[in-house]
């Protein structure tokens, strides 16, 4: 039975969350836990609720909408991605995987259908790292790569912890929020791709077979302040001035890296005093840093402490130097690929294989079960920025696409050696 996804009725939901924001349209704010988070967190249970999805939230605030199978006992498969915004963000970023993925269980049970395997879609907990620091939150424990006492000691930039910001109905210790392996039969998300390439070919889909590693670091810089007229040159430790250095090394050790999928980006900076006339001692710098080949990224990574080390000692400034996350690529399973591949020809949908250079909640859930992601193409590539832009056609592919790999992932036999149930 062909699935049919209702495409009106997911544009008219992007749009509803979309104005769901700190900022005014088309710009999307959401950040974890704030007011906008928490709103469009209750809009989503209510669609499921309208829905007649059952729903639940674990300690950390991933939220789970479930589609029931015929076999309840088994590992469910699951789909989903996130709906908070960085700021200044736009309106697909997350949010098609998380509404695609709410249009493709309707879809599945409009048809009519009821999958073996429960399908679940979660809405994962911070993927964005605004708030405290650190990417996929949500996912990162549930996989255990975060652990309750590392997640217990995370500080947003008022000193807020996540217990204290957490909503009412995120209750139960921290600890709760880790999976066992077997918890999902697959993951599979569908997301837009965020980069040019989609477009510029002309491909309808695009199936991730790598997702790139994302390593983050804070650096401090603590040199001596003083008066900016008073202070001669040659007496000076200028925090900021070995900031300035470290960051274009950031930048030479990308474009230098032998691999062509090394990024580095200096993307926040912040300069103590602050003051015109008054010489910079205390400066923060964050590192987001970036390759699918973890080799090639491990030794960029090196190569910038260890120039980052010379500039400040010649520069009479002290260098504390601490690694928020440095997370391994994932590979995504084959058979989940192949499998897609063979809808998207039947559905007559153009693909190709690619990598994703941006992190996804999929890194984290690769480690839980077989995991794949679906891309669809997104104007320039452009993401992070307000004009974000998916088409209508492109959605409907992507979330057809997903219903029917969502439906023959949950018919799937057992396979032979590992029962899942
Ligand atoms: C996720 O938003 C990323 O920065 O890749
Ligand atoms: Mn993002
Ligand atoms: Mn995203």
């Amino acid at each position: 039975m062909p699935l049919a996804p209702d495409i009106p009725r997911l544009l008219d939901e992007l749009s509803k969350l979309a104005e769901i924001s700190a900022h005014p349209a088309p710009a999307v704010t959401r950040v974890l836990f704030s007011a906008e988070d928490l709103a469009a967190r209750k809009w989503l249970l209510a669609r499921a609720a309208e829905a007649g999805l059952a729903t639940r939230a674990d300690a950390v605030g991933n939220l789970f909408i479930t589609l029931p199978g015929s076999e309840p006992g088994l590992a469910p498969v699951a789909t989903g991605s996130h709906t908070d915004a960085i700021p200044n963000a736009g309106a697909y970023d997350g949010t098609v995987g998380v509404l695609g993925g709410l249009e493709a269980l309707r879809a599945i049970r409009e048809a009519g259908e009821t999958p073996r395997r429960p399908i679940e879609l979660v809405m994962f907990t911070a993927e964005e790292p605004t708030r405290f620091g650190i990417g996929c939150l949500g996912s990162r424990m549930m996989a255990g790569t975060l652990g309750a006492d590392g997640a217990r000691a995370l500080r947003d930039a008022d000193g807020r912890s996540l217990e204290e910001l957490r909503p009412g109905d995120c209750t139960g210790p921290l600890e709760s929020v880790q999976l066992r392996d077997s918890t999902y039969f697959r993951f599979i998300e569908l997301h837009i791709e965020q980069g040019p390439e989609l477009e510029a070919t002309g491909t309808d889909i695009g199936l991730v077979g790598k997702i790139a590693a994302p390593a983050a670091f804070r650096l401090r810089f603590s040199g001596s302040g003083g008066h900016a007229g008073a202070v001669l040159m040659s007496e000076r430790h200028d925090a900021f001035l070995a900031a300035a250095e470290v960051a274009l090394v950031v930048e030479r050790a990308a474009l230098e890296s032998p691999s062509n999928d090394t990024v580095g980006t200096t993307g926040v900076v912040e300069v103590k005093p602050g003051a015109i006339n008054s010489i910079p001692c205390d400066v923060l710098l964050e590192i987001d840093f970036r390759d699918t080949d973890l080799a090639a990224r491990e030794e960029a990574i090196d190569r910038i402490r260890r120039e980052a080390t010379r500039i400040c000692d010649r520069r009479g400034v002290r260098l504390d130097w601490a690694c928020i996350n440095s997370d391994p690529p994932a590979t995504c399973d084959p058979a989940i690929l192949e499998l897609a591949a063979r809808n998207a020809d039947a559905l007559g949908y153009s693909h190709t294989r690619m990598i994703s250079r941006a992190y996804h909640d999929s890194l984290f859930m690769a480690r839980l079960c077989p995991t794949a992601m679906i891309f669809i193409p997104c104007r320039k590539g452009w993401s992070h920025r307000p004009d974000e832009y998916a088409s209508p056609e492109a959605i409907a592919r992507g979330t057809t696409l997903l219903a029917h790999t969502l439906l023959d992932l949950a018919n799937l036999p057992d396979p032979p050696d590992t029962p899942d149930a």
